[in-house]
C-alpha cells in the first residue's frame, strides 16, 4: 500500500461526475471509456488493470478510464478537465515502478493504449515517427525489415510505450551504446494541459532555435502535459552482435574488469551489466538460466554480462576471444569462469537472465525498489549497508525482508538495489529503509533516481538529490505549464 506520507489531498480537483461522463461520450466512442459510473457502469475488475501497477504497490483510485484515439481527441478531454479541474493521470503501459501512474486520488486516467500507429519511418536517416501508445517491441519489429533497432531496450520491452518511456526518460540496457533519449528525441507532440496542441513533431537533426522544450517532457512523468507523438532517430542494426557472462571472483574486480573490458573492446562494447551472487542465485532458483557450470562457478560473488555491437562477426569473435583468454590466463585472473554465446539462442538466453530479474524479485515476495546513481566502486558498500541496517533491526530473515540484491547498469553507474519483504509490504520495512537509503546514496553523492523517476514513490526523497534552488525552478516551470495543477498531480514535485 502506499503509506500516508506519500498521499497529498487535492482539494483543487473534482471526482468525475455523471454530466462530465456525458460529454467524454461526445468526444470518444463508448468503447473508449470505462467508467464505474451510470449510465454504463462497469465493475471495478474492469478498471483494476489500470489501478493496480505493475508490482501490485500501488493501488488507484480511478473511477474512469479514457482511451482516445486521436491527439484531437485527447485535446478535447483535457479542456474539459481544465474547466471542470479534473486530474488526468497519463498511462502507457504501465510498467512504471516509482507509482507515476497511477491515480492517487478520484483523477481520471487517460490511457494512451488505443494510439499505436506508426506515422512514419525513413530508412535513410532512420527517422520514426511514432503514436504514443506505440508498444517499443512493435516499433522494434516495425523497424526491424530496414534494418534499424530502437535506440532504447528495456525488460518491459513487450508492454510499456515509447510514450511512457520518454515520459520517464527511461534508460535500460542500451544506453551505454546510444544515450539518452535526450540526445535521440528529435521531436515531440505534446497536449498541455490547457488543451493546447503543442506541435513539435520535428525530425531535424539539428534545429537550435532557442530554448528546447521538448526536453521538459522527457522525463516529465506526464506532470507538464501528455505526449501523443514522438519523433526519434533509430541507429542501424548491428552486422554483428555478441555476449560473454562472466563469473567474478569478488566485487573488487568489477572496476579493474571494466577497465580491461574497455580498452579490449574498445568500440564494439555496447553492454555492460552487474548481477551480484544473490540475485545470481535467485535467477537460478526461478528458473533462468543455468548460463554458466555450477562447479566453475564455485563461490564467485559477482558477475557481469558484456555485449558487444559491431560490423564484422569474425573481427568481434576474435576481440572477445581474445579478451576471454587473456582474462583466464593472467597472473592473478579477475574472472573466475566465463561463456561466450555460442549461437542466437544463447545470445539471447544470456540477456534473458540479466532481464528477467525484476520479474524474479515479484516471484520471491513484494520488491522495495531502489534504482539508484552511486560511483560503480561504492555499488557494494551500499547494498551491505541496506543489509546490515535489516539485520541490526531485527528485520532480516524470512520473516521480513529475505533479500537484499543489487543488479544494474555498471556503465551507466546505476545500480537497482532490490529489497525483498517476503511476506508483502510493511510500514514498519519501509520505515526502516527509508530514508537510510537516500541518505546512503547522498552520502555517495549519488541520485535516487537514475532511470525509473520520482512518481509517486520518491516525491519526498527528491531534495536528496536536487537542491532547494533547482526544486523551486521545477516548482515554476510546473506552474508555468499547468496552474490549475491537473497534470499527474502529486507526481515527481513533494
Ligand atoms: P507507465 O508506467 O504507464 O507510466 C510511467 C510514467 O509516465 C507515469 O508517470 C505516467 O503518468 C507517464 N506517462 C506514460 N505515458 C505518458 C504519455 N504518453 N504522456 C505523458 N506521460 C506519460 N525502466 C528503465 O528506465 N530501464 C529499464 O531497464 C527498465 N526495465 C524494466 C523492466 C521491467 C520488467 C519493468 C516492469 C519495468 C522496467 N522499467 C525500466 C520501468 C518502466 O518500464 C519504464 O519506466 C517505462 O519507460 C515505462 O513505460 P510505460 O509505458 O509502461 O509507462
Ligand atoms: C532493470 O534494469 O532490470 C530495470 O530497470 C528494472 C529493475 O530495476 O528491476
Ligand atoms: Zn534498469
Amino acid at each position: 500500500r502506499r503509506w500516508a506520507h506519500n498521499i497529498p489531498s487535492f482539494s483543487h480537483l473534482n471526482a468525475v461526475t455523471e454530466e462530465d461522463l456525458a460529454h467524454f461520450h461526445k468526444i470518444l466512442a463508448p468503447t473508449s471509456i470505462l467508467s464505474t459510473l451510470p449510465p454504463n457502469s462497469t465493475s471495478t475488475d474492469d478498471l483494476a488493470s489500470y489501478n493496480e501497477d505493475w508490482m501490485g504497490k500501488y493501488h488507484g483510485q480511478a473511477n474512469t478510464v479514457l482511451r482516445p484515439r486521436t491527439t484531437q481527441q485527447v485535446s478535447e478531454i483535457v479542456k474539459w478537465c481544465a474547466k471542470r479541474r479534473i486530474g488526468i493521470v497519463p498511462q502507457g503501459g504501465n510498467t512504471g515502478l516509482v507509482g507515476g501512474g497511477i491515480s492517487l486520488q478520484k483523477e481520471i486516467v487517460l490511457s494512451l493504449g488505443a494510439m499505436s500507429n506508426v506515422r512514419s519511418f525513413d530508412p535513410v536517416s532512420g527517422i520514426l515517427v511514432a503514436d504514443a501508445g506505440c508498444v517499443l517491441e512493435s516499433l522494434s519489429e516495425y523497424i526491424a525489415p530496414h534494418n534499424h533497432i530502437m535506440p532504447l531496450d528495456l525488460g518491459a520491452k513487450g508492454s510499456c510505450q515509447i510514450g511512457g518511456n520518454i515520459s520517464t526518460n527511461a534508460g535500460g540496457l542500451r544506453l551505454l551504446r546510444y544515450g539518452s533519449l535526450h540526445g535521440t528525441v528529435l521531436g515531440l507532440e505534446v497536449v498541455l494541459p490547457d488543451g493546447t496542441i503543442l506541435d513539435q513533431l520535428s525530425t531535424l537533426r539539428k534545429d537550435n532555435t532557442g530554448y528546447d522544450l521538448k526536453q521538459l517532457f522527457i522525463g516529465g512523468e506526464g506532470t507538464l502535459g501528455i505526449v501523443t507523438g514522438v519523433s526519434i532517430l533509430t541507429p542501424p542494426a548491428p552486422q554483428a552482435s555478441n555476449n560473454v557472462f562472466l563469473a567474478l571472483p569478488n566485487f573488487n574486480n568489477v572496476l579493474p574488469l571494466y577497465q580491461t573490458v574497455k580498452r579490449q573492446l574498445g568500440e564494439i562494447m555496447s553492454a555492460f551489466e552487474y548481477i551480484d551472487r544473490t540475485a545470481y542465485d535467485m535467477g537460478i532458483s526461478h528458473g533462468l538460466g543455468p548460463i554458466l557450470d555450477a562447479g566453475e562457478v564455485g563461490d564467485s560473488q559477482c558477475f557481469v554480462l558484456v555485449e558487444t555491437s559491431g560490423g564484422n562477426q569474425t573481427h568481434d569473435e576474435e576481440k572477445l576471444n581474445g579478451l576471454l583468454e587473456s582474462l583466464l590466463s593472467a597472473e592473478q585472473p579477475l574472472i573466475n569462469t566465463g561463456v561466450l554465446s555460442q549461437s542466437p539462442s544463447q545470445f539471447a538466453s544470456i540477456w534473458a537472465f540479466r532481464e528477467g530479474l525484476t520479474e524474479c524479485c515479484q516471484k520471491e515476495g513484494k520488491p522495495y525498489k531502489y534504482d539508484v546513481s552511486v560511483p560503480l566502486a561504492d555499488f557494494q558498500k551500499v547494498v551491505d549497508a541496506i543489509r546490515e541496517r535489516m539485520i541490526s533491526k531485527g528485520l532480516y530473515g524470512d520473516h521480513a525482508i529475505s533479500k537484499v540484491m543489487g543488479y544494474g547498469h555498471v556503465g551507466d553507474g546505476n545500480l537497482h538495489m532490490n529489497v525483498i519483504a517476503k511476506h508483502g509490504y510493511r510500514p514498519e520495512l519501509e520505515e526502516a529503509l527509508e530514508p537510510y537509503i537516500y541518505e546512503i546514496v547522498a552520502s555517495h553523492k549519488g541520485s535516487v533516481s537514475a532511470e525509473h523517476g520520482i512518481g509517486s514513490m520518491k516525491t519526498h526523497a527528491l531534495h536528496y538529490s536536487k537542491s532547494d534552488v533547482s526544486i523551486e525552478w521545477m516548482r515554476k516551470i510546473k506552474q508555468v505549464f499547468d496552474p490549475l495543477n491537473i497534470m499527474n498531480p502529486g507526481k515527481v514535485l513533494p
